[in-house]
């Protein structure tokens, strides 16, 4: 098959969070068995060229494309993702996506990917290059389906794609005013009710990609149940329970060849499950890095996140003290609302030898944490997949978590055992979104920290389970072919 996979972020060359790792590594395995795939996404100024052998595709020429009634020149770069021969375009209009930032909260961003996504349109016709399947993910996306089925349907070259929607997190819809349609040239009949486009008055870009695409997913079993509810579904969910019959869940993969502690180019020790020497030395590496004292027998959590309410840090900001009086330490990693940040600057100030904060973005320190640390937090309100329990898992780093979306599909508790009464539990869990059921299982597994036998055991339960993309991509596929069907 031939598809077009089309993301705002991808990683290495732009991350905000886990969408990037998985446009970065889901289309590589989708080549290796066998499909042709290219990857758009938009040429953010922050985009290395040279570090990526990005180039100009010379051999397209510049083409304007019509945002809100102007004619908005794009140029076309290429790459191929790391280590692998899928080619990735780059929509460049210097105006729009060269800002310093993936996101923002200019009054233009509706434009801003309006232009992202008939760029990406234009782009398959100048390149004549027809997929089978155009997979779109999250908001950024979302119009493509309905643009081609309806602005672009004249062009007999787009007869017969079927397309594929991922949500990647409900709760960033790409909502705007009405006039968003002038933008986006967006026929007025799709707005009006029960329109396609329209939801609470506003132009919705999520709610055309869920009523428009042949099939719809999200990153995990249960957040594909848990988005057909009111509590979780953030106004979507009858739009979802309407196409039901179209909606699965499937769990992301994990890339090991750059989340693999036996062989990450950003750890300083390597170390397996046979020899987990180099995780002390990365646990004194990381502890020393942020001032703390090390000691081996002191329980180092790690917590890498965006800072927002999704991540649960409402429920650890009233715990702060409680966790100071116990005997762990704590390294915290995000950038986000200024409120959060504020929280873990104050107690790394107030408790310099336990907790440790470094507010941004920063790559390498991520991998360091996962490395380092004993016990990954990832208390989150709701979480489509998660990555970094998946991560920690892997570098033996025992998550603590909320039993939700994917961490409910990852992470089993260390009271759970299977059908043969073995225990199956790989971290410790919680259901009620509270501060007191969050402390209490922090507090079971710095108790278990200290029990060696246990935590040998919980740290083996989850670094021999396999996460790679392998299985997920092959679900992926069978996703595509569903879509096929559909046409
Ligand atoms: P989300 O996509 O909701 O942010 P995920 O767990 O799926 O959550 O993915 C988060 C990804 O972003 C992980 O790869 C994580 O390591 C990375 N990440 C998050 N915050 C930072 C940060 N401040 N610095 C570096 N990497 C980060
Ligand atoms: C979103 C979700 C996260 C998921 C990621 C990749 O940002 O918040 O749970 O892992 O997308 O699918």
């Amino acid at each position: 098959m031939k598809i077009a996979f089309v993301s705002s972020e991808v990683f290495p060359y732009a991350k905000t969070g886990g969408l990037a790792d998985v446009a970065g590594s889901l289309p590589i395995e989708l080549a290796k068995l066998g499909h042709e795939v290219k990857v758009f996404m938009p040429n953010y100024n922050s985009i290395d060229h040279n570090k990526y052998f990005i180039n100009r595709r010379e051999d397209i020429p510049e083409f304007p494309v019509r945002v809100g009634g102007w004619d908005r020149n794009v140029k076309l770069y290429n790459g191929f993702l790391p280590n692998s021969n899928v080619e990735i375009i780059f929509i460049d209009h210097p105006y729009y996506f060269h800002r310093n930032k993936i996101y923002t909260n200019n009054w233009d961003e509706d434009e801003r990917f309006i232009l992202f996504q008939k760029g990406m349109i234009e782009s398959l016709q100048r390149l004549q290059w027809k997929p089978d399947i155009i997979h779109c993910n999250d908001w950024q996306t979302g119009l493509i389906p309905l643009l081609i089925k309806d602005n672009y349907k004249w062009d007999r070259f787009f007869d017969n794609i079927a397309f594929v929607y991922t949500i990647h997190n409900i709760a960033y819809q790409g909502r705007f005013g009405k006039d968003t349609l002038l933008r986006a040239e967006i026929d007025e009949k799709f707005f009006n009710p029960p329109g396609i486009i329209e939801h609470d008055g506003d132009v919705n870009f999520m709610k055309a990609a869920i009523m428009m695409s042949e099939v719809v997913n999200t990153v995990s079993n249960t957040y594909a149940k848990e988005l057909l509810t009111s509590e979780y579904g953030a106004g979507m969910e009858n739009y979802l329970k309407y196409r039901e019959q179209d909606f699965y869940g499937i769990i992301n993969g994990i890339d090991y060849d750059i989340w693999n502690p036996e062989k990450d180019k950003l750890i300083p020790y390597h170390y397996s499950i046979d020899n987990f020497e180099g995780k002390k030395k990365n646990k004194q590496f990381l502890a020393e890095k942020f001032g703390l004292s090390y000691h081996e027998d002191i329980p180092l959590i790690g917590i890498i996140s965006r800072m927002v309410s999704q991540k649960g840090f409402d429920i650890i900001a009233p715990i702060m003290n409680d966790l100071m009086k116990m005997n762990i330490q704590l390294v915290v990693l995000g950038s986000g609302e200024s409120h959060y940040q504020s929280l873990f600057n104050q107690f790394a100030y107030y408790y310099p030898n336990k907790v440790g904060a470094y507010i941004g973005f920063n790559n390498e320190l991520s991998h360091l944490i996962e490395a380092g640390s004993d016990i990954f937090l990832m208390p989150s309100h709701y979480e489509p997949c998660g990555l970094n329990q998946i991560y920690s898992l892997k570098y033996g780093t025992v998550p603590v978590v909320r039993k939700t979306g994917g961490l409910a599909d990852t992470v089993q508790d260390w009271n759970e055992y299977n059908s043969y009464g073995m225990n199956i539990g790989n971290g410790f869990s919680f259901y009620d979104y509270s501060s007191s059921a969050l402390l209490q299982s922090i507090k079971r597994a710095v108790n278990d920290f200290h029990n060696k036998p246990v935590w040998e055991k919980i740290i083996r339960n989850g670094m021999v389970k396999d996460y790679s993309w392998k299985h997920s991509a092959e679900e992926y596929v069978d996703l595509y072919k569903k879509a096929v069907q559909k046409i």
